[in-house]
């Protein structure tokens, strides 16, 4: 069987392929890597020389080489996507091409090729912001973040190409992951090598927007019951971490690295800044029997004991982004 996986140069693709190299059954898949290599990825995070992987850098949207990939694959994993709140309010272009033109070329081309399981990587961004309760999956969408409209606008053309043309289209959304291979942007790892560093964090805000914190290793598993055992055209939420104010956040990261409150920088909030985020992930758990495995606490202790003994892989990439974002 021959997977191919867009956007996998990145955290959670990159942890999503590994997982998939290291299972020893008899139908692990031979998987392809499409991946642009952009500031957010990094040959680093991917096991080049395994003998089920291919690397192939290139752009989603280049319809030829997308065409040429497609036509060579059972199923489609897609990961690719400009993720990062932060940039797309500084300009919402590569948001657009990337995240909606390019899964366009990519439907359009799994259904030319004949690809079975397509399944869409979305996020519960798509939903909006929700005061209280959680979203279930029949939730009307309603982003607020030019990222989270880019990736609303992917998710519903994967689903108009299973409704239209009978592709046989899977869609997630899951809500905030953590772990190894994060690039240092987001706020976890940003925060943790930060501290490393001896650096202030900048805590947005009043520090009271709320997420639900996932490992990453648990969001793969959930990707790959989907693509497994998921139904065509159905959505799937995909969460069930820990619910945490960023302040509190702070807090966990604060101990983990054995620093104080003084660290703290309480900055200008972000644009448009979603309070909070819930998914009601009851459908993934009744039908498929996903179930996150790992506790928030000592995750994150693993999280930042690998940042502590990785500095060669994030310091060049923080140097790549020059402090700009970081
Ligand atoms: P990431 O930014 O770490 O990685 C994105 C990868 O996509 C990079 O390797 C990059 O080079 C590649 N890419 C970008 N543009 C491309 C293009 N035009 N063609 C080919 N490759 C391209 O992102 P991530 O955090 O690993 O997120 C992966 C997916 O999961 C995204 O679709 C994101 O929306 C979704 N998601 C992320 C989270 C989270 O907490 N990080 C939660 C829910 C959903
Ligand atoms: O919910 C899923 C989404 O989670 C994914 O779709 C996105 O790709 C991913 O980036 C993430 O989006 P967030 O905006 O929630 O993640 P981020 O790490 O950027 O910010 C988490 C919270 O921390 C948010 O409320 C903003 C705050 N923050 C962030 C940064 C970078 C700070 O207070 N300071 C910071 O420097």
């Amino acid at each position: 069987m021959n997977l191919l996986v867009t956007g996998a140069a990145g955290f959670i693709g990159s942890r999503y392929v590994r997982m998939l190299l290291d299972s020893r059954a008899p139908d692990a898949p031979h998987i392809t890597v499409l991946d642009k290599l952009t500031y957010a990825g990094t040959l680093d995070n991917l096991e080049l020389g395994h003998p089920r992987l291919e690397f192939v850098q290139g752009d989603i949207c280049d319809a030829e080489l997308v065409d040429k990939l497609t036509s060579e694959a059972d199923q489609v994993v897609h990961f690719a996507a400009e993720s990062h709140v932060d940039r797309s309010i500084m300009g919402a272009a590569d948001f657009v091409r990337t995240n909606v033109v390019g899964t366009q070329t990519l439907l359009d081309s799994a259904l030319r090729n004949g690809v079975g399981a397509f399944v869409h990587v979305s996020t519960d961004e798509v939903y909006g912001s929700i005061d209280e309760g959680s979203w279930p999956e029949e939730h009307p969408l309603a982003p607020n973040s030019p990222y989270s409209a880019s990736k609303a606008s992917s998710d519903l053309l994967a689903l108009a190409y299973h409704r239209t043309h009978g592709l046989d289209v899977r869609v997630t959304r899951c809500s905030n992951n953590y772990g190894p291979h994060q690039f240092p942007e987001k706020v976890v790892p940003l925060f943790i090598t930060n501290l490393l560093d001896g650096r202030k964090v900048p805590l947005y805000g009043k520090g009271l927007n709320v997420r639900d914190w996932l490992h990453v290793e648990d969001h793969c598993q959930g990707v790959d019951l989907v693509r497994t055992k998921g139904r065509p055209g159905e959505v799937y939420n995909i969460g069930g971490g820990t619910e945490l104010s960023n302040k509190e956040l702070t807090g966990l990261l604060l101990d983990a690295c054995g620093a104080d409150w003084d660290m703290v920088e309480y900055v200008e909030d972000r644009k448009g800044h979603d309070l909070r985020y819930s998914v009601d992930w009851s459908k993934a758990r009744t039908e498929l029997g996903y179930r996150p495995r790992h506790e928030l606490r000592s995750g994150l202790a693993d999280t930042v004991a690998w940042y502590r003994d990785n500095r060669d892989w994030w310091e060049p990439l923080k140097r790549r982004v020059g402090g700009e974002h970081v």
